[in-house]
């Protein structure tokens, strides 16, 4: 007679530096600007810009046909700035930014392959949660620390005040309609580590190549979140 087949329920574990390799990166500046480039040319000033006003961790989404294209570029032209992925919706894609040289991962939300492609690259992975079934599959693979998104519409800062208590060992970056007005409102909670938003770089100041607008922004905002 053949032996029943096991099921297998084992799932792979997120090594606990990866966590510490995204707590890092979430530390270095209050803010995330997500940037979402229509040419390569476009990208280098506007970076610059935002160096220049303090902030030198970059999340370049992938909804454009150039996106990669400026991973590469700037990985390679602004070596002093962090510069990651966004919008990594398969594995496919995780490892097209892999190899375009992005230095960390971020996703609108989470599948097992995603998760797993976070746990065996050597690119850490901020997954995106917007409820807390979610962040239980995040967290049986060992992640621990997530993007919280749409953050506004999905309960803002008190959605996560609430899972400070039960999930008291996990952080989040919190991005969807945030602005200046508000990004406080979620920084001075105790498990958030930064904030993501596009308001750094909108699109009319990119058009208009305003890089000098772009950078007062980038300190106004800086000034701001680093007093609290
Ligand atoms: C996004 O993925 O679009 C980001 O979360 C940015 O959201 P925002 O435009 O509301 O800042």
């Amino acid at each position: 007679m053949g032996m029943q087949k096991q099921k297998n329920i084992m799932t792979s574990k997120l090594p606990s530096s990866k966590n510490d390799q995204i707590e890092t990166l979430c530390s270095m500046s209050p803010v995330i600007p997500v940037l979402t480039f229509e040419t390569v040319e476009e990208a280098l000033p506007v970076s610059e810009a935002l160096l220049e006003g303090g902030i030198t961790v970059l999340e370049i989404t992938l909804r454009t046909p150039v996106a990669l294209d400026v991973i590469k570029m700037l990985s390679e032209k602004l070596p002093e700035a962090k510069v990651g992925a966004g919008t990594i919706t398969t594995p496919e894609l995780y490892h097209s930014a892999e190899e375009a040289g992005a230095c960390f991962m971020v996703s609108p939300g989470l599948t097992n392959e995603l998760l797993e492609a976070g746990v065996t690259s050597d690119i850490p992975l901020l997954p995106g949660i917007q409820t807390i079934s979610e962040m239980l599959l995040g967290l049986q693979y060992n992640y621990q620390r997530f993007k919280f998104f749409p953050a506004s519409v999905s309960g803002g800062p008190q959605a996560l005040k609430a899972y400070s208590g039960p999930f008291g060992d996990v952080k989040f970056c919190p991005t969807g309609g945030i602005s200046l007005d508000n990004a406080q409102d979620y920084l001075k909670l105790s498990n958030v580590m930064c904030v993501g938003g596009s308001w750094l770089a909108p699109k009319n100041l990119i058009e208009e190549k305003n890089w000098a607008g772009i950078k007062q922004r980038a300190q106004e905002t800086f000034i701001k979140l680093q007093q609290g």
